[in-house]
């Protein structure tokens, strides 16, 4: 019942942006900006940029995550990053089925579910994202995609496993397009999330689980999305790449 028993996640997801020379100096500028704050705060780079990005934030309270990861333990999977070499790094949390995953790359709900399973078994929380897109929220069949996209993507975890990841409820129409959910509606499909993660796991577990808001969360918004009772954090593409904006979303979780 109490949005303070769950642990506040405030992400960025850098996307395909950023050199390794860049992100040494964007977060240089991040460990003076971010205020002090008992929120996770995780920056999710590109892989390349791992490693740059871990020696940058060492002794900070920056985390440091990956945005997908291969379902194999290792083999003949030309490109693909392991869950055990992103461990091997210190990553503590991955994204995972992220729409543009989705969109482009032909990710699937059950993809989805084994990747975020791989990344269980070494050790990292899966940030699992769900949304609807435009046309989905028109036809007035939101619930019905989400629903979908949970029980699949979550099929076979345990209540355990539930416990270990965090839900990122990201409206596709809402990302990179300026265009936010309103508080109320992103509330209304996170409170409907964590009615499903109860269904399916019993309400202690549904209760103690991170659920996210993303899509176009900036330095104006966030305040009122973070507010909502079923909102502990934010999945943030655009803002997180200014360290002044991504600065003032922290100080919002506070
Ligand atoms: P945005 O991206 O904040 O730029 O809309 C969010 C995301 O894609 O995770």
């Amino acid at each position: 019942m109490n949005k303070n028993l769950r642990k506040v996640v405030i992400a960025g997801n850098w996307k395909m942006n950023k050199t390794a020379t860049e992100t040494k100096a964007l977060l240089a500028e991040m460990k003076e900006k971010l205020p002090q704050t008992d929120a996770t705060i995780l920056l999710c780079v590109p892989a390349i940029n791992i490693g740059t990005a871990m020696e940058s934030v060492k002794g900070t309270a920056i985390n440091i995550g990956a945005q997908n990861c291969h379902w194999a333990k290792n083999g003949a999977f030309t490109a693909e990053i392991s869950a055990d070499m992103l461990n091997d790094f210190g990553v503590k949390y991955a994204i995972i089925g992220h729409s543009e995953r989705r969109q482009y790359f032909g990710e699937t709900d059950e993809t989805v579910n084994k990747r975020a399973k791989a990344c269980l078994e070494s050790g990292i929380s899966p940030i699992i994202c769900v949304g609807e897109n435009l046309d989905e929220r028109e036809k007035d069949i939101t619930k019905d995609v989400i629903r979908v996209q949970i029980e699949k993507g979550l099929a076979d975890f345990t209540a355990e496993d539930m416990k270990n990841s965090i839900i990122a409820y990201e409206p596709v129409w809402a990302i990179g397009t300026g265009k936010t959910a309103t508080a109320q509606q992103a509330e209304e499909v996170c409170a409907y999330i964590r009615e499903l993660l109860a269904g399916l796991f019993g309400n202690e577990t549904a209760q103690a689980v991170t659920i996210q808001y993303g899509g176009s969360m900036n330095a104006k918004n966030a305040a009122e999305l973070l507010a909502m009772e079923n909102i502990d954090g934010g999945l943030i593409g655009g803002a997180s790449l200014k360290a002044e904006d991504f600065a003032t979303i922290v100080s919002c979780a506070n």
